[in-house]
C-alpha cells in the first residue's frame, strides 16, 4: 500500500466540508498538509481543531481565485518542506439560480472560484509536481455529466474541468505526472453548508446526499494509489454516466422533467 509518509500535500478550500475531511485523511496517513481558505481566523480554527487531534498542518490563508496567492500558496509550501508531491483542486462556490437572473459579475465569480482557482494553482504547483512525479486531483460533480438547470455557471466550470483534466493528462502523460478527475455525488452535508444565490446572499441547503465528505477523502486517497484519471461517485453518478454515454436523449428528458423539483432548489 502507497504510504503518504513525508509527502506533500496542498488541499485548497480545506476548512469545511470535502476539503476538510481530504486534509485529514493525508493527516492521519502521515503526510505534510497544507490547509488554505480565505478566512484567517476560520483557518487557525481548523488548525487549532487538527492540533487538539495531534495534527500540525500548515496553514495557508488566500482567496486561490487570484494567481498571486496560488504562486504564494506553493511558494511557501516548497520553502517548508522543500518538495510538493499532490495538489488537491477542491476549493469550490456550490450557488444556485437561473440563467436569465444571473449576471454576468454572479457568472465569471463562480466560474473563477470552481474552474480558474484550479488553472491558477495548477500553473504555480506544476514545475514542483513534475519533479516529485506526483498526482494533480480535481475535485469535480456529477453535475459535470450533464449541464444541470438552476446552476449553469457551476456546471460550465465543472465541466471546463474536465476539459482541463483531459488536456493536461495528455501534454503530461510522459512526464508521469498523475491527473485525476473526481466526480463526487452528493454529499450529506455539514449543518450549516451554504450555496450562493444570485442576490449576493448565502443560504443554507439541507439535502440528505448520497455519501459523506470522508468518502470523498478516501476516494482521491485510492485514486491517487491506482494513478486513475477519472472516477465518478455514488449508484446515481454511475448511473447517469452510463445513461448520458448510450441514451443521452433520455437523460435531457428527465432532466427537463425534473427541473423545477425540490433536488434543484
Ligand atoms: N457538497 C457536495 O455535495 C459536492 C458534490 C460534488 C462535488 N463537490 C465539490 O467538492 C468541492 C468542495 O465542496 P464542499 O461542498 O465541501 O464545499 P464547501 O463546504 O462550501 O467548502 C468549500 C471550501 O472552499 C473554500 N473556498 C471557496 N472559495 C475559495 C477561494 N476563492 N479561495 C480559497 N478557498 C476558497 C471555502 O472556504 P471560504 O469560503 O471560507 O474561503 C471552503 O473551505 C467543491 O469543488 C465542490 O464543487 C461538492
Amino acid at each position: 500500500m502507497k504510504s503518504f509518509k513525508n509527502k506533500t500535500v496542498i488541499v485548497t478550500g480545506s476548512s469545511k466540508g470535502i476539503g476538510k475531511a481530504i486534509a485529514f485523511v493525508f493527516l492521519k496517513h502521515g503526510a505534510n498538509v497544507v490547509i488554505n481558505e480565505r478566512n484567517k481566523e476560520q483557518l487557525n480554527a481548523i488548525k487549532e481543531e487538527f492540533k487538539n487531534k495531534g495534527y500540525h498542518p500548515l496553514a495557508i490563508v488566500g482567496d486561490i481565485t487570484k494567481p498571486q496567492n496560488c504562486k504564494r500558496l506553493v511558494n511557501t509550501t516548497t520553502k517548508q518542506f522543500g518538495r510538493i508531491d499532490y495538489l488537491i483542486n477542491n476549493a469550490g462556490l456550490s450557488m444556485r439560480g437561473r440563467f436569465e437572473n444571473i449576471n454576468a459579475e454572479f457568472f465569471k465569480s463562480v466560474v473563477d472560484a470552481n474552474l480558474m482557482s484550479g488553472v491558477y494553482c495548477t500553473q504555480a504547483a506544476l514545475p514542483a509536481i513534475r519533479e516529485t512525479q506526483g498526482s494533480i486531483i480535481f475535485i469535480s460533480t456529477i453535475a459535470s455529466i450533464h449541464g444541470q438547470p438552476n446552476m449553469s455557471p457551476y456546471c460550465v466550470a465543472k465541466i471546463g474541468l474536465t476539459a482541463l483534466a483531459q488536456s493536461l493528462r495528455i501534454e503530461l502523460a510522459k512526464s508521469k505526472v498523475h491527473i485525476g478527475l473526481l466526480r463526487a455525488g452528493f454529499v450529506k452535508n455539514y449543518p450549516d453548508k451554504k450555496v450562493l444565490y444570485p442576490d449576493g446572499s448565502y443560504v443554507s441547503i439541507k439535502r440528505k446526499g448520497h455519501q459523506t465528505a470522508e468518502e470523498v477523502a478516501c476516494a482521491v486517497l485510492k485514486m491517487i494509489r491506482k494513478k486513475r484519471f477519472m472516477m465518478t461517485l455514488t449508484l446515481l453518478g454511475k448511473t447517469t454516466s452510463f445513461l448520458q454515454c448510450l441514451f443521452p436523449g433520455l437523460v435531457y428528458r428527465v432532466l427537463c422533467k425534473t427541473q423545477h423539483s425540490k433536488w434543484y432548489e
